[in-house]
């Protein structure tokens, strides 16, 4: 028998091409429609065994900045240990597959923190099948999606990849069809926006939200590979509650818009920015345009959509 001494898994980040939220339901959360889509912006999250016993969650999780320096800030932010969804999720994992060898974690970030690009719950999900493959637990696909829904709304999306439609809170997924590559630039913020208070904020700002519907401009861009009429039908109804938050993202958004993108918009609950590009250069040229606003402390260029979390 062989003994695994590490695994990595690769798992991308998200933006959010449609997110209509209705009213806040009694538990709280929001029914949602929220349009997944998985863009070429990596975190890895590797597993190797630890000596000290197990106690349910890992023994020692570490974190490290895989963007060379530009994301130094964001990496001081992640919390490490058991506030931290990927913990969460080898916690999860072991009392449900009664797990006993205890593991590191170790998570090289390339995915803004609390920036709206759902990296915690990315983390979460690349911890989850790493962690399954290092105990040999063997989850079929359906259970590891169950354990997903549960840590969080936006950790079963990552599992999967590619354009998917979320409903409920989030995490009851369909898959959709995006038939043309998508490019994009990302501009990042240093203060992150917490999701809670962004849903709240919205709440105060639209009490009569109505019911949310998937927008049929858009799935029938997504379909037909027109990436202008995607650029045309991005909606976040999050993005006033997000701006109102942080006024200054008003001035990364309208950067892009000068440097000709398809659409410009706050991703998911922000601060992020994100800006739909005619080509790989034009997305540069984005990038290049968003830096000088006043909030963008880096500014990054990803392709969609992309697989959900693979082992290395
Ligand atoms: O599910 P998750 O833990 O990622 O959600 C974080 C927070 O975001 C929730 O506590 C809630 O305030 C808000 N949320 C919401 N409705 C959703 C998803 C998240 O209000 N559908």
């Amino acid at each position: 028998m062989t003994t695994t001494t590490a695994v990595t898994v690769r798992v991308p980040a998200k933006v959010n091409l449609q997110l209509a939220v209705g009213p806040a339901r009694e538990d709280g959360y929001h029914d949602l429609v929220n349009v997944f889509h998985a863009v070429a912006l990596f975190d890895e999250v590797t597993v190797t065994g630890a000596r000290t016993r197990a106690t349910g969650g890992p023994a020692e999780l570490t974190a490290e900045d895989a963007s060379g320096g530009a994301l130094a800030a964001h990496v001081a932010r992640v919390p490490l240990d058991s506030t931290n969804l990927a913990w969460r999720a080898a916690e999860l994992l072991a009392h449900e597959a009664g797990a006993r060898q205890p593991v590191r974690l170790h998570v090289r970030k390339a995915i803004p923190v609390a920036g709206g690009m759902a990296g915690g719950s990315a983390d979460a999900a690349a911890a989850l099948v790493a962690c399954d493959a290092f105990w040999g637990t063997g989850l079929d696909r359906g259970r590891l999606l169950e354990l997903a829904a549960r840590l969080g709304s936006d950790v079963a999306f990552p599992l999967v990849g590619g354009t998917a439609v979320g409903t409920g809170r989030g995490e009851v997924l369909a898959p959709a069809r995006c038939a043309t590559r998508l490019h994009w630039a990302f501009a990042l913020s240093e203060g992150g926006l917490s999701t809670p208070g962004v849903f709240g904020a919205y709440d105060r700002l639209r009490p009569d939200a109505p019911r949310p519907r998937a927008d049929p401009a858009l799935m029938a861009a997504l379909e037909a590979g027109d990436a202008a009429g995607v650029g045309a039908a991005l909606s976040n109804d999050l993005q006033p509650a997000a701006v109102s938050l942080r006024p200054v993202l008003a001035e990364s958004l309208e950067a892009g818009r000068a440097a000709g993108a398809l659409g410009a918009f706050v991703s998911g609950s922000g601060p992020t920015c994100a800006f739909l590009a005619e080509s790989a250069e034009h997305a540069e040229r984005v990038a290049a345009a968003v830096r000088t606003a006043s909030d963008c402390t880096h500014a990054v260029t990803a392709y969609g959509d992309v697989p959900g979390a693979v082992i290395r």
